[in-house]
């Protein structure tokens, strides 16, 4: 399917490896030019280089950590005027709540609810007045089913989420929408780092330990980055301009809902 969104500008934050990376080549098949970003200048490098060789596309390569006020400045600055956003970053890391201190909150919350809404701060207007607009945030399933450990995570991405349901009504009519994105278990590095942990503890090998973590989602797999990144172009597509203000849970199955 054509995307319709040939030419279009997107900036995607983090997105030298994982999930950002997969949202990126999939813009960049649609034919989108890119900011792309992360703190480790040679692996964006690298990333970017595959990018224009692969699909033609321009790419800008901004280095540096997204939530803070200079890299998004100089996000901005690459791209005055994006046609598409798509928020993602880090995420805290796995921590008992009783031994966070008021500086790793600060820091979470920072992270994973105000960095998004500042750059959404800074781009949604124009976006309203050009009449396309496409704002996708990577946040994740602990949104809807808690992960003991990743508290601050799952009240960060669920302030966002609030806070972004009515934000969104407020420009739906000049087409442009903001949705987000629940990765159940998707194989990035951040997942690897998580299964040689419990393999390490158990003293069973890597491959192991994955194939157990995928046998409790129905689908008995790992998402790939790819699939993730294919549905988020299409949420960015010239054809979903209806779609916003929605949760779209990636996830094999695992969260058993009915609705
Ligand atoms: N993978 C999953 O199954 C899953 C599930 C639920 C939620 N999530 C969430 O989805 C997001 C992406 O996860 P992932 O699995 O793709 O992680 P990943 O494989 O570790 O990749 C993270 C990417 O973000 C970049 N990055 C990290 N912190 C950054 C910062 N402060 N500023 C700029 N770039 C930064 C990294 O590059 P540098 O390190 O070079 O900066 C890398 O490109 C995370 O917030 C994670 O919590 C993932």
């Amino acid at each position: 399917m054509d995307l319709g969104i040939r030419g279009k500008k997107a900036i995607v934050c983090a997105s030298s490896r994982g999930l950002g990376r997969g949202c990126a080549t999939a813009l960049a098949e649609a034919g989108c030019d890119l900011v792309v970003n992360g703190r480790d200048a040679a692996i964006l490098a690298k990333t970017a280089e595959e990018f224009r060789s692969r699909f033609g596309v321009t790419v800008t390569e901004v280095v540096g950590d997204v939530s803070t006020p200079d890299i998004q400045e100089a996000l901005l600055k690459a791209c005055p005027a994006p046609d598409i956003l798509v928020n993602n970053n880090g995420g805290p890391p796995l921590r008992d709540f009783r031994e966070l201190t008021r500086d790793n909150m600060l820091e979470g919350v920072t992270q994973n609810m105000i960095t998004p809404i500042e750059l959404i701060k800074a781009v949604i207007d124009t976006m309203a007045e050009k009449e396309f607009g496409r704002i996708v945030n990577i946040t994740s399933l602990s949104v809807y089913q808690p992960i003991p450990g990743l508290d601050l995570s799952s009240g960060a991405r669920a302030g966002l989420t609030a806070f972004l349901a009515g934000v969104a009504r407020t420009v739906a009519a000049k087409n442009v929408t903001i949705n987000n994105i629940l990765p159940g278990k998707f194989d990035t590095d951040r997942i690897r780092t998580t299964i040689r942990f419990s393999a390490e503890k158990s003293g069973e090998s890597e491959e192991a330990a994955a194939h157990k973590a995928a046998q409790v989602i129905p689908a008995k797999r790992l998402g790939s980055a790819e699939e993730f990144g294919k549905a988020c172009a299409f949420l960015c597509s010239s054809h979903a301009g209806y779609i916003t203000g929605q949760n779209l849970v990636l996830d094999g199955g695992l969260y058993t809902s009915a609705f």
